[in-house]
């Protein structure tokens, strides 16, 4: 029977976490994103052990074989399925005091990520998402949630990078702010603010001579299998070039981020360049800025 398209949103288990890569990365991009996609498996994996949670939202009965997927054309609908359900949506969280986010706090729900997948847009299933978040984080005796918000940051032009007006709709309020960053929070219960772990230059940097060679560092996490890309991409680019010294920081693990006070980003001599996750051109544009090429 051609019912009505229901949507069902659950918890994901361990041995179930190609359900949360699948929404990542559009059909045309997975070959290419194979590996972070592999490692965005392995973090998941990793952070469960320390309470993360991945909520999806399952579409049923989608019955038309292509489907619209902004920005990138037609997509299979068995593209985007697993087990004859489509994946249209994620959040991830995770206490807060394990987070990878530059963050700190008092039992808080922290959200790593929402993402819904551009063919279900405006359908409802963040809302579903957001619902299903506060009762769950309500069950586990959360005092309040959290999340790292941007205002007008927009990716590859066509939508907003975690936008704080999303979080507003949902009670969200701002307590910090660093550049475009938004430390959001909702108080669930007596919770306490959180706060930004800011950002600290493993060096100070000193007048630059003539000589010496730039220094950038690249802040990248398997948690998005698309920061892995830009990474590789970086270093395939941007090794042979004489006068920047390029290195690349893991920040999986918590202890880094706290050293440095930055998760996903790029900065330039102990300049933040971008205090959240690049897009490959903002990369390749700022270091051309400085490359002698
Ligand atoms: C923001 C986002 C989660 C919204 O998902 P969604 O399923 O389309 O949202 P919903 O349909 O549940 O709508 C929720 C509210 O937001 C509003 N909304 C959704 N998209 C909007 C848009 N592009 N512009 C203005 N308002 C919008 C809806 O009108 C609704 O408001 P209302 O409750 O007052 O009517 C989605 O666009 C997304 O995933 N964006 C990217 C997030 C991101 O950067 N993630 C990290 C990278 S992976």
């Amino acid at each position: 029977m051609a019912g009505p398209q229901r949507m069902e949103i659950r918890e994901l288990r361990e041995n179930e976490l190609d359900l949360a890569v699948l929404p990542c990365v559009d059909p045309g991009f997975r070959r290419t994103l194979k590996q972070g996609m592999v490692l965005r498996k392995e973090f998941v994996k990793k952070m469960m052990r320390m309470r993360l949670s991945m909520l999806v939202a399952l579409e049923d009965g989608v019955k038309k074989e292509k489907m619209d997927y902004p920005g990138v054309g037609k997509v299979r609908t068995k593209d985007l399925s697993l087990q004859g359900k489509i994946v249209a949506g994620l959040i991830e969280y995770v206490p807060i005091e394990k987070t990878s986010f530059p963050v700190e706090g008092k039992n808080l729900a922290f959200i790593d990520c929402i993402w819904v997948i551009p063919p279900f847009w405006r359908k409802k299933v963040a809302t579903n998402l957001m619902k299903n978040f506060f009762e769950k984080t309500h069950e586990q005796n959360f005092s309040g949630a959290a999340v790292t918000a941007y205002q007008k940051e927009s990716w590859w032009g066509f939508f907003d990078y975690m936008p704080s007006w999303f979080f507003q709709k949902f009670g969200f309020r701002q307590v910090e702010r660093n550049g475009n960053s938004i430390l959001m929070f909702k108080n669930y219960k007596d919770a306490q603010s959180p706060k930004f772990i800011l950002y600290q230059p493993k060096s100070t940097p000193k007048p630059k001579q003539k000589s010496e060679r730039t220094k950038a560092e690249l802040f990248w996490s398997g948690q998005c299998p698309y920061s892995w890309w830009v990474k590789k991409l970086a270093e395939k680019e941007f090794h042979k070039i004489s006068n920047i010294e390029l290195n690349f920081v893991n920040t999986d693990d918590r202890t880094t981020v706290k050293e440095f006070g930055i998760n996903f980003g790029l900065t330039i001599n102990g300049k933040i360049i971008y205090n959240r996750m690049p897009s490959w051109d903002e990369v390749r544009k700022a270091l051309e800025s400085v490359a002698s090429l």
